[in-house]
């Protein structure tokens, strides 16, 4: 069986669409849990494009042993140096060069002939090499360049030093048969390519990524670049959990595995989904709350029967916990850290600490607390913890006709302040008392609102978006079994990002 290598590109292809931007904390969480997650190389930013980039990349670099860590860098001396800067602490660095060899990016983005850039590409990545043994070399829009001259890239990149050649299908145009024979076809046609990983990095528009890839894998390709939840620019990348879980589930076909810990899966989709506050579509295939679900009669028969009937991969193998009720208000701190350990979290103590403290309030609001309040609880560790701003207490007055008011105090460091305001309803009234008490014109840009469990004592998740005046977004999520104070806590949690970027 042949081993792909998962290289995951969740922090720089991904974090780079809209919606999806990190903090620097909030990276260095996802880079652990990649870590955890088993992917063989994190692609942790692109160094250039900004010095919260460089120091995210650099930070990464540090935190995580066991992967590969990569930069982005364009061919130029300038990006590269950045690059190696950023990832040169790392256990296993690499740097990640590009340039686009299709005629159509030659002609109109880079004004370039092919024989400039045959000999870029020479000079960066000998450039490169010059810093770091492990060089990845992607022919941006390769599947639209003519094949005889994308294979003379590819040889002039091994021959100054390429250890692995990557084959974007960078806007998502190609079908799995024509990347199959593209990948044939370089196979054939690239000197050294036998000496080197042969990586596919596809592009969702036409709906294709995962069938691209997948078809990449059976045609020779050694390496896949994914994402997690499938976030990149425009539809997105393939998606890491597609990917891994069809090569596992149909190695018979493939011949393939991964050193992917698939039972980490569906917890490294929570976790970006909480970060990043983009939610998961229910029939999102493997982590969607629907993905293991039987809703007709004739299939929950089947399942009874005998579970291969209508389920050809089990909930359990990438790690979605049995929504059993688990704990009540008579646990303690040591059956919550059993219950988190068998769930597959690990906390520091102090964590454990914070997280019991709320979940000692939750069990006097709630009967029956099952894994996922706990999950819940676990994932908003950050939004609760973290800030200058805490909230204390709120009232509001809500109704038809009249204004709505709203009374909100909060603890800023030291201070405790308090503030009412008028609004069109009882959010609009809160956030416009928080605005006022803390002196900020932020805007709310959006805001979602859903049940994390079920039944009628079902805690809520608020999760917003709220903009500064020079167009910075920032997510704030919430958490309570009270809609109003969930929306209040996500709110403040916005305004504490707000605050720590502007330190
Ligand atoms: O889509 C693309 O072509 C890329 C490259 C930089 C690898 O993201
Ligand atoms: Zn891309």
């Amino acid at each position: 069986m042949k081993r792909i290598k998962i290289f995951d590109t969740t922090l720089r292809d991904g974090e780079q669409s809209p919606g999806c931007s990190m903090d620097l904390s909030e990276k260095i969480e996802m880079a652990k849990q990649l870590e955890k997650l088993g992917v063989d190389v994190i692609e942790a930013g692109f160094a250039i494009a900004s010095p919260m980039d460089h120091k995210s990349v650099r930070a990464i670099a540090a935190a995580v042993t066991n992967c590969t860590v990569a930069s982005l860098a364009r061919c130029t001396k300038g990006d590269i140096d950045a690059a190696w800067d950023a990832v040169k602490e790392a256990r296993h660095p690499r740097i990640h060069v590009f340039l686009a060899t299709s005629d159509l990016h030659m002609q109109y983005k880079l004004q370039m002939t092919r024989e400039q850039v045959l000999s870029r590409i020479r000079e960066m990545v000998a450039y490169a090499k010059g810093f770091c043994a492990d060089i990845e070399f992607s022919a941006e829009d390769a599947s639209r360049s003519e094949p005889a001259f994308l294979a003379r890239c590819y040889s002039e990149a091994v021959a100054a030093g390429a250890t692995t050649l990557n084959v974007p299908d960078t806007v998502g145009y190609s079908t799995p048969q024509e990347m199959a024979e593209l990948i044939a076809y370089l196979r054939a046609h690239v000197e050294g390519i036998e000496h080197t990983d042969i990586s596919v990095h596809c592009h969702d528009d036409l709906g294709m990524a995962v069938a691209n890839t997948l078809a990449c894998v059976k045609a020779g390709a050694t390496q896949v670049e994914c994402t997690v939840n499938g976030i990149g620019e425009r539809a997105g990348n393939a998606s890491l959990e597609e990917v891994v879980m069809a090569i596992h589930t149909r190695r018979d076909f493939y011949d393939a595995k991964t050193g992917i810990n698939t039972k980490q899966i569906y917890r490294s989709s929570k976790l970006l989904s909480n970060i990043t506050g983009v939610p998961i579509a229910p029939s999102k295939a493997i982590v969607g709350a629907n993905a293991f679900a039987h809703e007709s009669g004739i299939h929950q028969h089947g399942v009874i029967a005998n579970a291969q009937t209508y389920e050809i991969m089990n909930s359990t193998d990438v790690g979605i916990p049995q929504n059993t009720m688990v704990l009540g208000k008579h646990s303690g701190k040591h059956a919550l850290r059993e219950r988190l350990v068998s769930m597959g979290y690990e906390l520091t103590d102090e964590e454990l600490e914070q997280v019991f403290s709320r979940f000692k309030v939750l069990a006097d609001k709630k009967k029956n607390i099952t894994s996922s309040d706990i999950e819940a609880l676990v994932l908003h560790r950050r939004s609760t913890a973290a800030g200058a701003c805490r909230l204390l207490s709120h009232v509001v007055n809500a109704g038809d006709g009249l204004p709505n008011t709203s009374c909100v105090r909060l603890q800023r460091e030291e201070a405790v302040l308090e503030e009412v305001a008028i609004g069109s309803g009882p959010l609009d009234a809160s956030f416009k008392a928080i605005n006022r008490m803390l002196d900020m014109d932020v805007k709310l840009e959006s805001f979602s609102l859903h049940a994390v469990t079920d039944g009628e004592d079902a805690i809520g998740e608020a999760v917003v978006k709220v903009s500064t005046p020079n167009g910075q977004v920032y997510t704030g999520t919430g958490l309570s079994t009270d809609v109003i104070e969930s929306s209040i806590r996500a709110y403040v949690n916005g305004i504490n990002k707000i605050m720590e970027a502007a330190v």
